[in-house]
């Protein structure tokens, strides 16, 4: 449906997989938004818009965009992809597609996504995007010791599958729904209204009242 040709056995299970991969994570920042939205007894639909909402994030699903985005630069530029990764991460910039709130180690998902993206690569005899995601790999393991997450590998992965980029972050929302419906089944399950409290950290005593007019 996405480009008029039947898929490869290869292509086929490799969508299944990151499908699977995808499909849920614990209260990752979506899945809780969602969580948030049933406990006020909205609706699934708002649920699951609301998590899209948040998924959409570059911190969080729209980091596999932003990492094709990225090795797309690279290659225009024709750049040693290590050089260019450096220079990003002097100018205190994040790399898309490594770090993890929850993983100190490898994302496991990581692994499957870049075993595939080799592969297809492979398949296909086009492994410049593969090659190009390893060498910002080993470089951003070695000088700051952080791993790939499930977006890194699926960029690659996804540009091998011919998909375009606009629909990667999309197809990680039409995995996951699956997880955020189960998270809304059981918050309902259960219900209480997610409701944290705010600690204040501001100034003790009031400021004092100016009138508006004399505000600069
Ligand atoms: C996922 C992410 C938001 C987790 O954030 P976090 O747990 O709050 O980690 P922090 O942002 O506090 O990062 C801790 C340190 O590692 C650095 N760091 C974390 N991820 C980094 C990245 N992708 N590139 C460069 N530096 C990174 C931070 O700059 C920070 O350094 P500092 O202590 O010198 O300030 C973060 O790793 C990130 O922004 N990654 C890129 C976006 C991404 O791939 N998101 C998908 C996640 S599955």
């Amino acid at each position: 449906m996405l480009n008029g040709e039947l898929p490869s056995e290869t292509a086929t299970r490799t969508m299944d997989i990151a499908l699977i991969l995808h499909a849920d994570h614990e209260l990752n920042a979506s899945t809780f938004a969602a969580r948030v939205i049933a406990a006020t007894l909205s609706d699934l639909h708002s649920a699951v818009t609301g998590a899209i909402g948040a998924l959409k994030g570059p911190l969080h699903g729209g980091a596999n965009e932003a990492v094709m985005r990225l090795l797309l630069a690279i290659d225009k530029a024709g750049a040693d992809p290590a050089v260019y990764v450096r220079n990003m991460l002097a100018a205190k910039q994040k790399i898309s597609g490594f770090g993890h709130r929850v993983y100190k180690t490898e994302d496991p998902r990581a692994t499957h996504l870049r075993r595939m993206s080799q592969q297809l690569g492979k398949d296909a005899g086009q492994t410049k995007w593969f090659e190009m995601s390893r060498a910002i790999e080993l470089c951003i393991n070695a000088d700051k010791k952080l791993n790939a997450n499930v977006d890194f590998y699926s960029a690659s992965t996804y540009a091998m599958l011919g998909i375009d980029i606009d629909l990667y972050t999309p197809i990680f929302a039409i995995s996951r729904i699956a997880g955020w419906a189960a998270h809304v089944i059981e918050q309902l399950d259960d219900n209480r209204l997610i409701r944290p409290r705010a600690e204040y950290i501001g100034p003790v005593y009031p400021s004092p009242w100016i009138p508006v007019a004399e505000r600069l």
